[in-house]
């Protein structure tokens, strides 16, 4: 019997700091998901961490760390391919080709560039070329589908329209110039899907926001109980009583505790909320039980692997390994499409 070939997933993350709840719920969990039944092809993002990121020890730190809590999250490196993104340099050249048929008008329709310029920012060039370097991670390894939180979607997106702008620049494909769908023919770029959680697509944070480290309203995956405690205490509620009954859809608690319970306790606990004299400070202790039995054991396995960092570097250095293999033919295709010669050594 024959098995038809795996679809590829794959998805990158930046070392910038501490992993919290949006980026575990949003990318990191239904990552490892669907590695069951993908090829899972998952990268640290530090060459993107540099557009921000000005100290190599964290840079260091903070790549093992990804790495560590990719790991200690579930995925496994024997089955899954693991790496860091600036191990396989052909990323850089394919960002290259992939700006020169990159139109201005599609740079400046993207909402990190358009933010920036809204607030006043002076963007960096690595800033505002990001989205092309993004492209460049996805169409390099022929992906499927990529899983990321909601606001990846207008990236992947432009992934796609750089796709089919090579493809017709290069591959004969209609021509006009227009971002025509082109189809895969296995020899032009790949276009991937985008794979959001519906239930998880934005985690809010303890203020009712995004999730986001800029925000500074995060929890850390692998805080230490004492801090996952003070985490939670912190989240902002409304300042209803004791004995009033409570609104568990608008309540901020309840929807970061959703992220953690089965459908028989969600409606337990929403029950209580809407029967009264039930306090938020309760509700925070259901969720807080309910994410230390969940991330606990995870981060005994992030603080064991952390405390060997060699292993984590040769497990990264086999994965990039891995992920090369799949690069270069990617690439020397490119390469050919374009003109460019094979390479001289
Ligand atoms: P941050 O916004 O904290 O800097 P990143 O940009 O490093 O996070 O995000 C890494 C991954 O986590 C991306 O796929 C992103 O979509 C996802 N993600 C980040 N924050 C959230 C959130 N609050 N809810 C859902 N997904 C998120
Ligand atoms: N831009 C993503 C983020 O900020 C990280 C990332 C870089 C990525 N390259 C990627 C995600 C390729 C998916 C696919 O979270």
């Amino acid at each position: 019997m024959s098995h038809a070939p795996r679809l590829r997933s794959l998805s990158g993350i930046k070392p910038t700091g501490q992993p919290h709840w949006g980026n575990y719920f949003g990318m990191i969990q239904p990552a490892i998901a669907l590695a069951d039944d993908h090829d899972a092809f998952y990268f640290v993002a530090d060459l993107h961490a540099l557009t921000t990121v000005r100290d190599r020890e964290a840079l260091q730190r903070d790549t093992l760390g990804i790495a560590a809590t990719m790991l200690a999250a579930g995925l496994d490196p024997a089955t899954s391919t693991l790496w860091r993104q600036s191990d396989v340099p052909e990323v850089l050249e394919l960002a290259w080709i992939l700006g020169c048929v990159t139109s201005m008008g599609l740079m400046e329709r993207a909402h990190g560039y358009k933010d920036a310029k809204a607030k006043g920012k002076d963007l960096g060039f690595g800033a505002f070329g990001y989205p092309v370097l993004m492209a460049a991670d996805i169409l390099l390894y022929d992906s499927d589908v990529v899983p990321v939180g909601k606001d990846q979607v207008q990236h992947l997106e432009m992934a796609r329209d750089m796709a089919t702008w090579f493809n017709v620049a290069f591959m004969g494909a209609p021509a006009g110039g227009t971002v025509a769908d082109v189809k895969w023919d296995g020899r032009m770029l790949k276009k991937p899907d985008a794979l959001v959680q519906a239930k998880t697509a934005i985690v809010p944070g303890v203020d009712g926001q995004k999730m986001s480290k800029s925000y500074d309203n995060y929890i850390a995956i692998f805080a230490s109980e004492k801090e996952l405690k003070k985490g939670v205490m912190a989240i902002k509620t409304d300042c209803k009583g004791l004995e009033e009954p409570k609104d568990p859809d608008t309540c901020n608690v309840f929807q970061l505790f959703k992220l953690f319970a089965a459908p028989a306790q969600q409606a337990e606990l929403a029950a209580k909320y809407r029967a009264g004299g039930f306090g938020y400070g309760h509700a925070k202790l259901e969720l807080l039980a309910l994410a230390e039995a969940h991330f606990g054991p995870k981060r005994a396995r992030y603080d064991a692997l952390m405390a060997r960092p060699d292993d984590l570097r040769d497990i990264l250095k086999l994965g990039a390994q891995k992920a090369r293999a799949v690069a270069q033919p990617v690439m020397e295709r490119v390469r050919d499409a374009t003109g460019l010669p094979p390479r001289a050594w």
